[in-house]
């Protein structure tokens, strides 16, 4: 009787568990990536993307560009008819309950945030809402500067659609946190959920949305209004941005202090609960999508309103110094940097990514080119997306031997997993000048500069 009581239980918890339909605006490192996770757990998801090519080879089953675990994520979900990529706006609002947005929100030439992507997926919502009888919620998570979604979002789809905001659709901003390189683990990870919401409708609905994804995992979930949750966004990015600059900041102090390495310094202060481990390696600067373009962004937001930035400025100013002091190392022992073969070793913002935006090599290899170097470089990953940058002005290697092959200087730009095999031998060996500069401090000091002129941001012997 117990179980036959258990059983009945168990039939209407699955019938009261209603599986949401999902549709992403904007097939990106995000969008595709949440799409693929939410398929996984069984959510039909289908994602609008306006380019073509890129629609038909997630239908294939493919990612378009690299992030670890994704491929299998989308083989499967396509084989499975959970993941489908569409051209089709209404196809991707008749067809689901719950819109994402996941479209890119560039910079602006004056660095404030670029919204013309958002402007056109919310026509084309707007328009497919349009057409449709039943209520739905539209998410954005693209990255956007407060009160954008009020001031900005509500209004287009509520005059394209001809339908109100909190009767006939939701709407919530929902920002992301995933981080190329581990977006998947991200996504299914994340330590928390932040819902701003313009009714308790749409709130409920994403809470609830959220609850069936994780289960038991769900992560602490926060409540609150649009302009809070856009803000967090920034003022999580600007934050980690600030560490990273402050410990770069500490590196090249620990430079002219002989006897000092910031490796020691930023363990020690990471153990202090209140300022925590992560987010305190000093080495190239940070780059990426997002860092630089949402430090701009809010940068330009705050001065609109009058208000402070001095610690943004502060940010941007180490962080876009940070890959030239690579160049004063090489000096301090080459000199004139004109004509000397400089090897550069990785050219991705960060490991397992192809991403170049805003990377530090970028800078790096301008500034060695104005200096009349000879380049070059090699990357696991992105090595033709660098060629679209750089053509014929750089060589590219096809490897990391290759790369130093009689080079004068090698420098780490980016920490491989695959460069923290070589050891200070095989530079030794086939370089010209043995000279090796650590932008990523992936080698340990005391053994490598036994072996060859050695420096390393934030090491100072
Ligand atoms: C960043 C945030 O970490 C994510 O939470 C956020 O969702 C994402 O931006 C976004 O806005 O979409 P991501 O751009 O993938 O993620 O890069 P990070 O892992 O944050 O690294 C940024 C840069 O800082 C990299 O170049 C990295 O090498 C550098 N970095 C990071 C350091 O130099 N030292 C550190 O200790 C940490």
């Amino acid at each position: 009787m117990g179980g036959l009581k258990v059983y009945i239980q168990h039939v209407f918890k699955v019938l009261d568990m209603k599986m949401y339909a999902i549709s992403f605006f904007g097939l990106g490192r995000v969008g595709l990536t949440m799409a693929a996770c939410f398929a996984s757990r069984d959510f039909r998801v289908i994602g609008f993307d306006v380019n073509e090519e890129k629609v038909k080879i997630i239908n294939r089953g493919k990612a378009p560009f690299f992030e670890p675990e994704l491929d299998v994520l989308v083989k499967d979900s396509v084989e499975k008819g959970l993941l489908r990529a569409t051209t089709n706006p209404s196809e991707a609002i008749l067809n689901a309950d719950l819109t994402f947005i996941t479209v890119g929100t560039p910079s602006a030439p004056d660095g404030s945030i670029d919204l013309r992507y958002v402007k056109s997926a919310l026509a084309l919502i707007g328009e497919s809402l349009r057409h449709k009888e039943n209520w739905h919620l539209v998410v954005l998570k693209s990255t956007v500067v407060p009160t954008t979604t009020e001031r900005v979002v509500k209004p287009i789809i509520e005059e394209v659609s001809s339908k109100r905001c909190g009767y006939s659709f939701g709407l919530c901003v929902n920002p992301e946190f995933l981080r190329e390189g581990s977006a998947v683990r991200d996504v299914f990870k994340p330590d928390r959920i932040i819902i701003g919401e313009f009714d308790k409708r749409s709130g409920d609905t994403l809470e609830d949305f959220y609850g069936k994804f994780y289960g038991e995992e769900t992560p602490p979930t926060i409540r609150t209004t649009p302009v809070n949750a856009e803000l967090i966004k920034y003022a999580s990015n600007a934050f980690l941005a600030m560490k990273v600059s402050f410990i770069n900041m500490i590196a090249n102090l620990c430079q002219k202090l002989p006897g000092a390495d910031v490796n020691v310094v930023a363990e020690a202060i990471g153990l202090d609960k209140r300022i925590g481990s992560l987010f305190l390696k000093a080495g190239a600067g940070g780059g990426g999508p997002c860092f630089g373009k949402d430090l701009a962004a809010l940068k330009k937001f705050a001065e609109s309103l009058g208000a402070s930035t001095s610690l943004i400025d502060a940010t941007i100013q180490v962080n876009e110094q940070q890959p030239l002091n690579l160049i004063k190392l090489a000096e301090k022992h080459l000199g004139n940097l004109k004509g000397k073969r400089i090897a550069i070793l990785g050219l991705s913002f960060k490991p397992n990514t192809d991403d170049i935006t805003d990377a530090p090599s970028i800078k790096l290899v301008r500034g060695l080119l104005d200096e009349g170097a000879e380049i070059t470089v090699y990357d696991p990953k992105t090595m033709e997306n660098f060629r679209g940058l750089f053509g014929n002005s750089i060589k590219y290697a096809f490897d990391a031997t290759s790369c130093i092959k009689g080079a004068d200087c090698a420098i780490i730009v980016t920490e491989w997993k695959e460069f923290k095999n070589i050891p200070p031998e095989i530079f030794l060996e086939l370089m010209r000048t043995p000279l090796l500069i650590e932008g990523r401090r992936i080698y340990p000091p005391k053994e490598y500069s036994k072996h060859l002129k050695f420096e390393a941001i934030g090491y100072s012997p």
